[in-house]
């Protein structure tokens, strides 16, 4: 099979402006200006078959999203080549975007003041998406999702989470053959993260379109990708299944700890105190000893250990000796674990 998007040692620099201190600096700023070249994606290569889901991870100002937008054509690489669908992106951009759809979680593509119902009819318009496609799709909507409610609310009347499933959708109406979707569960509450996630699944699978995914939360990485690929200072680090990536930690196991009753309610600054209260009890300060981090997901702490250099029995002694543990699970290192341990240190 042949790849959909292909990227070639594609490398984007930005110039910005020194700025020098001061009134002095700004007038001396008029005359003789003083640039810095900042690297946002440097030497990146990968092919994309159709199909796939790729998430494409790194922690922030890594160079996610500018890769997308010299995926998307909305900007030129410095150098290097991409071509998406067959064609070079920022050359071609209206034909381009036949061919893709984009959300970006933090702002909308949709008229803010129209109901759903009218945003999408204008897409429609706009893609020239016939009337069957158009039926098409909005039947198979109206499966996954109650478009009945969501359709005549005014955009800037739905919450977060009720805009983020609308321009989903929207970005699907012209069905694109790639869709690129820049932190689509930001800021919503873990009902709304899992119902995006399902949706997602199922256009992907009943259209078989290509989705790049980037995003902070690894629970969107487990639900939906197989693939992916990490970057760090616009360098790549990583580049295959997820599966293979938990086995280059195959020493790791990960201590899950319940310090609080199973109903009780939790803070985050709660956690955080009990987050600090582990690493103390395990010395895990600024200096942390090899293999073990502390870190909390949902309402547990998680202790990451490196079996081969602790002993787990012991840790976990020292733990009970300050803390009543209500429940504990080993687990296998966790996808969040590995990605962590990777932003902190390479691989
Ligand atoms: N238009 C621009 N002009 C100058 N620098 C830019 C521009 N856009 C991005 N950058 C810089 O490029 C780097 C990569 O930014 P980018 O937005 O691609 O990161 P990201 O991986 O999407 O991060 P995040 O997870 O925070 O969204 C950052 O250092 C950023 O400051
Ligand atoms: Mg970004």
């Amino acid at each position: 099979m042949e790849e959909i998007i292909k990227l070639k040692n594609v490398t984007k620099e930005f110039k910005v402006l020194n700025r020098r201190e001061g009134l002095k600096g700004s007038i001396r700023d008029l005359f003789s200006r003083d640039y810095r070249t900042v690297r946002a994606v440097n030497d990146i290569s990968m092919d994309i078959m159709p199909g796939e889901i790729v998430g494409y991870l790194g922690p922030n100002g890594a160079g996610k999203s500018t890769t997308i937008k010299m995926m998307t054509g909305v900007l030129e690489p410095s150098s290097g080549e991409i071509i998406c669908n067959g064609i070079i992106p920022y050359k071609n951009r209206s034909v381009n975007a036949q061919n893709i759809g984009v959300v970006f979680g933090q702002r909308s593509q949709l008229w803010w003041a129209l109901p759903a119902v009218e945003s999408f009819k204008i897409l429609k318009d706009i893609y020239q998406v016939s009337d069957s496609t158009y039926k098409d799709m909005m039947e198979l909507y109206s499966t996954m999702v109650d478009m009945d409610q969501l359709m005549h609310k005014p955009v800037r009347q739905m919450s977060l989470g009720q805009r983020t499933l609308c321009d989903i959708l929207a970005s699907f109406i012209h069905n694109p053959r790639v869709v690129f979707l820049d932190e689509p569960t930001i800021g919503l509450d873990v009902a709304m993260k899992a119902k995006i996630r399902e949706l997602i699944k199922i256009l992907n699978k009943e259209k078989s379109t290509t989705i790049i995914l980037t995003t902070h939360d690894m629970g969107d990485v487990d639900a939906l990708c197989r693939r992916i690929v990490i970057i760090d200072k616009g360098t790549m680090l990583y580049d295959n299944d997820i599966e293979n990536l938990t086995e280059l930690f195959g020493d790791y196991r990960t201590i899950k700890l319940s310090l609080i009753k199973k109903d009780e309610a939790i803070t985050e600054d709660r956690l955080n105190e009990l987050v600090a209260s582990v690493r103390d009890i395990l010395d895990v300060g600024a200096k942390a000893p090899e293999g073990i981090t502390v870190s909390y997901n949902e309402n547990e702490i998680e202790v990451l250990v490196d079996e081969h250099k602790n002993n787990i029995v012991k840790i976990m002694n020292l733990i009970q000796e300050k803390h009543k543990i209500y429940d504990m699970h080993l687990v296998e290192i966790s996808t969040e674990s590995v990605i962590k341990k990777i932003y902190e240190r390479g691989i």
